[in-house]
């Protein structure tokens, strides 16, 4: 499964350095070659010549070695490494390492090497439990999974502390299978597909400065563009008003408004497959719009209220008029989450569900994960544990592609 590939395995100082011996055998077994790259640290829990004898090739620690035993090197070995490896893997990754990463500190070889590359990078965190659940680790992993690091979620077990919790290394065989995956190319399954997204909030103007929105972030429906294009299809992203970079490979069509949303997908709907409204489009806007400021002072002191009018609904609308498109919608609920999904899938004459709640914690808008349930027409459900939303994007493609006809 990995002939042929380069994997550049950072190891850094943690107990389960020990398992990196195993890991290494298994890369090579799985036909890769192995630089492994440790941090001082690191050689404190296993040694160089374990690592250096399994994987065939010099461990490098030092950025500049002085009688380690480590040969002459050139100074620039950091960025030939980084421009050999075809994914670079910390494994385990400490928090110190992690942190190092995020903050783009290059203070050892293995800091130095993640800071020069080209390649994808890889981190399986790995530390006790209060370490790796401490908001300083979980905000450093949200730094890099936004940077489009792939992020390995450590086991739950027990700890070489004694203490029981999430922070174990999964097994070696594990963590192959999982970069096996990260090798590999996409499938092509919406090949000469068509795909409409949409994402993130409207803003519904109440004057030329004030607006009606809400906290959606985007991420998710900019995910879905991203693994679509990537698997193939030809993906038309229509974005309500975010700050996020088109993804590589998408056409994207900007909108403020449900309105002007409602215009942009009814353009494209005709020549797609696929409609997926991953947009929070508002249900509401205001009745009239003032084309000037609104002054405080025009207003009465006890307060007013702002009329609102409904907005079009654009997945009942695309319904009405679909001829073989697949119609996928997002149901965001807090409370009877499945009741209201299916409600929902069969007011809006939709083939797939997609349910999360945003009050769990790692779900919702603004996070990097989510925690979804898929629910289809037929009315079977599947639960995903939390994922990056990458993740969530392709499982929800995984369940549309066999919708196409
Ligand atoms: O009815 P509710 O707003 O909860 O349904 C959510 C789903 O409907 C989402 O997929 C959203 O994108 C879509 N929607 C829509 N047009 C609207 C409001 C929501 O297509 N005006």
């Amino acid at each position: 499964m990995l002939s042929g590939k380069h994997i550049l395995l950072g190891v850094s100082g943690g107990i389960a350095a020990y398992k990196s011996a195993l890991l290494v055998r298994e890369f090579v077994r799985a036909g890769a070659e192995v630089q492994v790259v440790m941090t001082p640290a690191a050689t404190r829990f296993i040694t160089p010549l374990t690592l250096g004898t399994l994987s065939r090739r010099n461990v490098i620690i030092e950025m500049f070695p002085s009688g380690s035993g480590e040969q002459e090197r050139q100074w620039t070995a950091h960025i030939d490494c980084a421009l050999w490896a075809h994914l670079m893997l910390v494994a385990p990754a400490t928090a110190d390492t992690l942190a190092g990463i995020a903050h783009g500190f290059a203070g050892t070889f293995l800091a130095a090497t993640a800071l020069a590359l080209r390649c994808p990078l890889a981190v399986a965190p790995s530390m006790d439990v209060d370490m790796y659940r401490h908001p300083a680790t979980q905000e450093n992993l949200g730094i890099l999974r936004r940077r489009g690091v792939h992020v390995l979620e450590p086991e739950e077990g027990e700890l070489a502390s004694g203490l029981v919790g999430a922070g174990r290394l999964p097994e070696p065989a594990v963590v192959c299978r999982w970069v096996e995956g990260l090798l590999a190319p996409p499938p092509q399954d919406f090949l000469g597909r068509h795909l409409l997204v949409t994402a993130g909030p409207t803003h519904e103007p109440i004057d030329p400065v004030r607006f009606i929105g809400n906290r959606s972030s985007g991420k998710t429906g900019f995910a879905l563009a991203a693994a679509a294009a990537e698997r193939g299809a030809h993906v038309t992203l229509i974005a309500g008003p975010v700050h996020l970079p088109t993804p590589p490979g998408v056409h994207r069509v900007d909108v403020t408004t449900g309105r002007e949303m409602y215009g942009a997908v009814m353009e494209a709907f005709p020549q797609s497959d696929a409609l997926i409204m991953s947009a929070a489009v508002a249900d509401f806007t205001p009745a009239e719009p003032s084309g000037r400021k609104i002054k405080k002072e025009a207003l009465p002191e006890e307060g007013y209220a702002l009329a609102l009018i409904q907005n079009p609904d654009i997945l009942k609308a695309a319904a009405r008029s679909r001829r073989r498109q697949v119609l996928v919608g997002f149901a965001l609920e807090t409370e009877n989450g499945l009741e209201n999904a299916r409600a929902k899938l069969s007011s809006k004459n939709l083939d797939l569900v997609v349910l999360n709640n945003p009050l769990e914690d790692g779900a919702g808008f603004g996070t990097d994960t989510n925690i979804v349930t898929l629910i289809s027409a037929g009315g079977n459900a599947i639960s995903l544990p939390k994922l990056p939303k990458a993740d969530v994007a392709h499982r929800i493609l995984d369940a549309v592609a066999p919708l196409i006809s």
